[in-house]
Order: C-alpha cells, then structure tokens, then sequence
C-alpha cells in the first residue's frame, strides 16, 4: 500500500512524473528529502477571522506539529454559528464534502481534525468517516467563564435568559451592551453543554479523540499539551495505518454516544450529528432505543442549561473519563478508542477529584431520565424530540390552543405585536422551518415568549416546530417534528384554534383534530409554502433537492453510506 507523498498521485498518465513533480513543487517550502519520505500527517486548519470559537486554532496546529511525522496543515471552511447565512447548519455538508474531498485529494496518511463550534466537527467527523483515512479529533475547546455583577456567566445560555429579561424591560440597554461584552471572555466554544460541547462530549464517549480532549479550556494550558499528545498520537496513526473510522465508529460506539448524550444533558442538534456520522459509517440510529436509553441513563452532568455549571468546571471535576465511569453500567467499556485502548481503560484512569459537584453518580442524579425523550402521536409520524430536562414540570402534560406561525418571516413579524391573540396556555406552532423548509433547519424552535406575555412574566410555554434549537437554549419546546412541513408532515395543516396535546411520560404529541378532518386538510394541502420560491440553482438547489429529514441526521441522501431511506422521495445524485 503507498504511504505518504506516494498517496493518490495527481493523474498524468506516468506516476514516476506525477511524484517528480509533486516533490518539484513541495520543495518550493523547503522540505528536505528525509522530510518528504516520512508518512504525512494532515491537519484541517479552520481558522477564520469570522470565527472566534476556533480562535486558538493556529497554537493547537504548533502543538500538533511538534509530534513528528510530516505535518501538512491544510484549509477547509470554517462555520461560526453566529456567521453563518441563512443557518450554519445550511453549510454542515457543505463543509463535510469540503473536508471529505480534500481528506481524498491531498496525500496524508493520517489526519488531525481541528474544530469546535457547533457544525464543524460534525462537519469533519462525517468527511473522515466516508474518506476513511485513520483520523483523530482536536476540539478547540470551550471559553472561560465571565462575571458580571458578582454573578458567572456565559455563552450562551445566559445570553438568552438576560436577553430575556431586557425583553421583558428588566434589564436596561446601557447594562445589557455591557453584558454583550462579558458573555465570551475567551476564544473558544460556547462554555455551556450547548452544541458544541455536546458534539466535542459525545466525540470523546465514541473514542474518537484523546481523553480529557472534550473539557479543557480552549485558553489553559491542559489544550496545548492535548494538542501535542494528539499529534504524536496522529504520527503513529499515519506509520501503522490505523485505526481508520471504520474500525472505531462501530454500533457500540454509536451506542455510547447516545448514552452520553442522554447522561450530559446535551443538545438536541446532538442526535441529528450523530445520526449524520452513523448513517457515512453505513449504521441507522433507533430513536426508539435512544428514548429507552432515555429512560434509563440518568443526566449526571450539572452544567447548564440543564444544571447550574460551566465547561471548565466538569473538567476540573474529572472530565469525560470521570463521567464515563460513573456510567460504566450502561456503556461498552470493550469499545476500541483512537488512544490505542479500550474505553474501560480510559476512564479506570479517570481522577478522583474530592468534593467536586459537577459530575453526580447513578445514586444522586441531576435528573433521573436522561435529557431527552422522544415523542410520537398524529402531529410527528417519524418523531419529534423534547429536551425534557431543560423543560418546565410543570408544562410536560399540557393541552392548549394552538397559535400558528407559517414560516420563520411571519413569526417575526407578529410574535411581539399587541394585537396577536394569545396566552401563556397557548402552545406557540411554527412550521415550513425544517430541513427543506427554511432551508437549513434553522435554530429557530426557540420561539421568543410573546413580548407582551414576558412582560407578564411568562417565562416558558409549550412550543412546536419542525426547526431546531440551539443547544445552549431551555424551554418546553418539541423540536424536529417529522416530517416537516414543507414536505406535507401533519404540521402543514395545523391552525389556528386547534388544540394540541403533549404528554411527555406518555411521549405523546397530538393534534386534537378529528381524522376525517385531518384526513380533508392533508388533500387540500399543496406543496411549497407560499412564502418562498424553490431554489433554482447552485448549492442552495442541491441542498433542497438532496437534504434528508432529521430523523436521517439532515445528511444529503447521496452521502450516507447506503443512500438513506429517503422516505420523501428527494432526488438522488447518480
Ligand atoms: Fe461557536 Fe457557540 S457560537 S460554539
């Protein structure tokens, strides 16, 4: 097998040449001979003046290169959640395809993958797995906390709750822009179990990367040596070939990520990335096995929005490997690691860290379902997900009258208005803002509380889309109804005046409609929501011609390893 600059020769049609004048031109940086002979170690630079989440990435890419072996650092896009037009989930495969097909282009016998915010590791797990080469990740790791006022704080959980309390006229302008410059004191990703920390979790518990990799601060030093410790690691990757993704994104390993999303209280977005990476390993995620395993694996991480603390203090505590021996009943400690070992002995190494309050055993949970549980009834025929451990008790079995929103624009438009006819027993709907829908599937099932209900003190209401929310974010909010609107799921036809039943326990969500009338509303329906023309060209028409639903992981039907169901019958790429 070719290693190294031999790799994948450009096509001229003589291979000596095609090397020749691969080396002609890699001299031009000054390698020497003896540098051009050793196996290549890839690494993605992510680094973007658009993305202060990846802020650290050029000091982590000086750890990684002092491992040995030949480092190549090449650029991939970047995704930051807050610049990312219409959605950064619109650009997730986008940035997969990106990384996948230069993983396949350029020479490299082993990759670093270098990211953080939400999308991006996502985003560079899928490519490694469909190009196969032996990967390891390097999450940029989350921001220090800030302070303000004698209070912790951060990004962006605590965004939202003092965003909403300047809605509801508690908090002045002059004290929320200086709030606005203390939420993220540090690069680095969100210090909340918000996406991002979600996804670097869920990647550690899967064996993808090295321990303690998902916890560390992006700033503190404990980040520089893991970088450094995962270059060497990658070094000898590169020499012996392996392991590949294939061998390490297995269904035990998949299985372990569920039951670390359900242990750390993590973001919804969770499953669909997950979902996403199992379906390029050729794998299918059960969501009736997840909600089992919601029922069973408690949440033991006490970090907001679900609990109280911030990143840096879950690694203080021990980290990923201290969590995972508290679950070692539920997980598969024979499941293989990119450490070389397998994850019962990562987490028999874990440190016993006295009087720490972050990570809680069985015996004492956070909560003691697991953080999400997933729903099914008229209104979500394929499912719909609540994170019911950042819910309201008191909302998880609630009737109400539906008040709909057609598309995100017309939320916009009418949530804060005066005159709009509602009530803090209303269950808030907006649809056409899924998958195709938006496009993108925008963070967008947050619905704002009504500006005259805040004001009220209406803090939570029951909320439906088939959007997603953000990981940082809280509320009773049933989120990735499918199938969604815009491809004629049962949402299309809600109005008005309907009544909609949730029953968490039952797991339960129901649209109080007679059949025969559903049944007459679902043939009156016509494809395409008024509100938006199809795409016509580039990628945004691949994007809507191609995008699974979410309970595929929101993959483009000719990525998956198998194709995907594709149940709504989106057209294929031959
Ligand atoms: Fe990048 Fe939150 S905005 S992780």
């Amino acid at each position: 097998m070719t290693s190294g600059l031999r790799k994948g020769l450009t096509s001229y049609g003589d291979d000596a040449f095609s090397l020749f004048l691969r080396k002609v031109f890699i001299k031009a940086m000054g390698y020497s001979d003896d540098a051009l002979e050793r196996p290549i170690v890839g690494i993605t630079n992510t680094y973007s003046d658009y993305n202060p989440c990846h802020g650290n990435v050029p000091e982590l890419i000086e750890g990684v290169l002092l491992a040995g072996g030949m480092p190549m650092v090449f650029p991939t896009i970047s995704i930051h959640e807050s610049f990312a037009y219409p959605t950064s989930m619109f650009l997730r495969n986008l940035m997969a395809m990106d990384t996948e097909e230069m993983m396949r282009a350029q020479p490299m016998d082993a990759v670093v993958v270098i990211g953080g915010c939400d999308k991006n590791l996502p985003a560079q797990v899928m490519a490694a797995v469909s190009a196969d080469v032996p990967a390891i990740v390097l999450p940029t790791g989350p921001m220090v906390v800030g302070h303000h006022r004698g209070e912790v704080l951060g990004a962006c959980t605590d965004c939202r709750r003092l965003w909403g309390q300047f809605r509801a006229g508690k908090i002045d302008e002059a004290e929320i822009e200086q709030i606005g410059g203390r939420l993220a004191p540090s690069v680095g990703t969100c210090m909340v179990m918000g996406t991002a920390s979600t996804i670097a979790c869920m990647i550690e518990a899967m064996g993808l990367s090295l321990p303690m990799s998902a916890t560390a601060p992006a700033v503190h030093a404990d980040r520089r040596r893991i970088a450094e410790a995962t270059g060497r690691r990658a070094a000898e990757m590169a020499k012996r070939g392996g392991p590949k993704p294939s061998e390490l994104v297995t269904p035990a390993a998949v299985r372990n990520g569920m039951i670390a999303l359900q242990a750390i209280g993590g973001s919804t977005n969770g499953l669909i990335h997950l979902t996403a990476i199992a379906g390029r390993a050729g794998l299918s995620i059960d969501l009736d096995e997840f909600d089992r395993l919601g029922r069973d694996v408690p949440v033991l991480i006490d970090l907001k929005p679900s609990g109280a603390q911030y990143m840096e203090h879950f690694h203080h505590a021990g980290g990923m490997p201290a969590l995972l021996r508290e679950l070692q009943g539920f997980v598969d400690g024979e499941a293989r690691t990119v450490s070389g070992v397998s994850l019962s002995e990562v987490f028999a190494q874990a440190e016993q860290v006295p009087g720490q309050t972050v990570i809680r055993s069985v015996d004492t949970p956070l909560s003691p379902q697991g953080a999400m549980a997933v729903l099914h009834g008229n209104l979500a025929p394929r499912g719909a997900l609540i994170k019911q451990s950042a819910a309201s008790p008191q909302l998880m079995r609630h009737t109400g009258r539906a008040v709909v929103f057609d598309s995100v624009e017309d939320m916009l438009a009418r949530i804060d208005s005066p005159d709009l006819d509602v009530s803090a027993e209303d269950v808030l709907v907006l649809r056409n803002a899924g998958p195709k829908g938006a496009p993108g599937m925008p963070e967008a099932g947050y619905l704002p509380i009504p500006a005259k209900l805040a004001r009220q003190g209406v803090k939570d209401m029951v909320r439906l889309s088939d959007a997603r929310m953000s990981g940082t974010a809280f509320g009773t909010i049933v989120l990735h109804v499918t199938p969604e609107a815009a491809v004629g799921g049962p949402l299309a036809i809600v109005r008005t005046g309907d009544r909609i039943a949730l029953d968490v326990d039952a797991r339960r969500i129901e649209l109080l409609v007679d059949e025969a009338e559903i049944a007459r509303r679902m043939a009156e329906w016509k494809q395409r929501p008024a509100h938006r023309a199809p795409a016509q060209r580039g990628y945004a028409k691949l994007f809507e011609d191609c995008v699974l639903q979410a309970d595929e992981g929101c993959d483009f039907n000719f990525l998956q390893r198998d194709g995907g169901a594709d149940s709504d019958a989106s057209p294929r790429l031959k």
